[in-house]
Formats: structure tokens, sequence, C-alpha cells
């Protein structure tokens, strides 16, 4: 295993990194194989992400997953993580009324996730929530810019503060900054923007489709291993080509066991 330090990151220590200008990494996770390698790694930060409603659960948005469908993702990875900070998306509905209902939700995660901190989508939206979990002791992550819960608000998975609409973005930012967030997630957002608001801010930034001025990155651990059929978005690096490999073995796989070369001598009990 390769040698970590700090042996565990916190929010503080993202902080830190900040400080000293040295950019950490990001992947989502829903299961516990993948959260262990991912932690393994070093990657510093693993999120599930509400993007399991369509990465696990086969659902078209992130919309429809609820709290109670986010908690048994969150404490597998939870359970498999010894050095990551992990973070659980809230998902659409358990925030939006108001600081109470985010209150009750975030305390409800934490409690049956073990996790270290929760997301929120949302700027100027979002602080009073932001603040009314920062105020009970819950570590929050921001995420601004496009933010998928409002993808039918939206009009799609668009780029977010191009022109004039810059500077709504640099009032989110600063709204999630002072209402206690510890970082903010910047997803689809042009590059120049991204480090206007990295060098703003004084929490770290993550980026996803937001150029390599960020302090952090983020990836969908399905987009990252090359899971989906076809030509990835502009911001995807694919590390892996998992969909064909997966789908080669699973046909060798199919034609050993057709022809009876599966199980041979070597797999079987005496
Ligand atoms: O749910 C998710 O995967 C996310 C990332 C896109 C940042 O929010």
């Amino acid at each position: 295993m390769t040698n970590l330090t700090p042996s565990k990151i916190r929010t503080a220590t993202l902080a830190q990194f900040k400080q000293e200008g040295k950019k950490f990494s990001c992947l989502t996770s829903y299961d516990f194989l993948t959260a262990g390698i991912f932690d393994e790694a070093g990657i510093e930060v693993i999120l599930v992400g509400d993007s399991a409603a369509d990465n696990a659960l086969g659902y078209e948005t992130t919309l429809p997953i609820t709290v109670d469908e986010m908690i048994p993702f969150g404490r597998a990875v939870a359970n498999a993580v010894a050095r990551a900070l992990v973070v659980v998306d809230m998902p659409f509905g358990s925030y939006e009324a108001g600081p109470d209902a985010a209150l009750e939700n975030a305390i409800k995660i934490m409690k049956q996730t073990g996790a270290s901190s929760v997301k929120i989508e949302g700027g100027v939206r979002s602080q009073d929530q932001i603040a009314a979990l920062t105020r009970a002791g819950i570590p929050v992550m921001a995420h601004i810019g496009f933010t998928p819960q409002s993808i039918h608000n939206l009009g799609g998975a668009k780029v977010q503060g191009r022109g004039a609409a810059a500077q709504q973005l640099l009032e989110d930012a600063q709204a999630v900054q002072d209402a206690g967030a510890y970082a903010v997630v910047l997803e689809l957002v042009p590059k120049l923007l991204a480090e206007e608001i990295t060098r703003m801010l004084t929490i770290p930034t993550i980026g996803i489709g937001a150029g390599n001025g960020t302090d952090g990155q983020i990836l969908v651990w399905t987009d990252f291993a090359g899971l989906y059929p076809g030509k990835p978005r502009k911001f995807v690096k694919q590390y892996l080509s998992m969909r064909s490999e997966l789908l080669e073995a699973a046909r060798r796989y199919r034609s050993d066991v057709a022809d009876g070369s599966f199980p041979a001598d070597e797999h079987s009990h005496d």
C-alpha cells in the first residue's frame, strides 16, 4: 500500500491543502468494494453522490432517489473507508423545505451511514440550510453551477455562469462560504470563472467540468472507469475501458460454460 499522509482526511485537511496549493482528488462510489479500492489508492474524498440514482438504481435523473435509498450506499462506503473523507449527498426533497427539514434528514444520514459530511446543492437558495447544519456540527460541502437536482429548471446539463450569469455564480459561491460550507463543488462552470471563484474563496473548490484551476477535482466513478457505452462527455477522462472489458469477459465466460471448458479440473473439488 502507498504510504499516504495524513492518515485521515478531515475537512481541515482540505483547507490545509488549499493553503499549501496541493490539489486533491475525489471520486464517487456507492459500494464497499470500489470505495475500498479508491481509499487504498489515496483518493482524498469519496462522495456517495445522489448520482447513485442513475448509476446504481437505473433512474433517469437524480430526482427520484430518497434519503432511505441513499443510506445503504453511504453505509457501505463508510464501512470500506479508512482514510478518505466520506461525504453523502442530500437527495432532492430532503432539504428544500427549510433548515428544520434539512437538519432532520442530515442527522439521519450522519447517524445511519457513519459518513463525515453531507453535500447540499444550491448557493444563495440553500444558505439557511447550510448554516443550520454547520451550527449543529455537521460539515457541509456545497454544490453550485450546474446542480443536477435542478435539471428541469436549468433546461438540461448545461454550462452555468456564462456572460451576465457569472455574477449570480460569484454570489452563490460567497453565500455558501459565508453560511459555513467547508468546500464547494463547481459543476459545468467556465474555466476562467472557476479560477476566479477559487481565488475569491478561502474554502477549497472542487471542479467537475470546470477546468484545472480549482483546488480539487471530482469525477463520477462510472465515467472515470468507462462503464458507459458511447462517447464520454467533454469533461470526462476515462482511465479504464471497463465496459468493454466486462463485456468481453462475460462473453468468454458464457462461451467457456457452453463448451464445457469451465469449470476445469483446477476449479473442481476431489
Ligand atoms: O452526485 C454526484 O455524483 C455529484 C457529482 C457530480 C459532484 O454530485
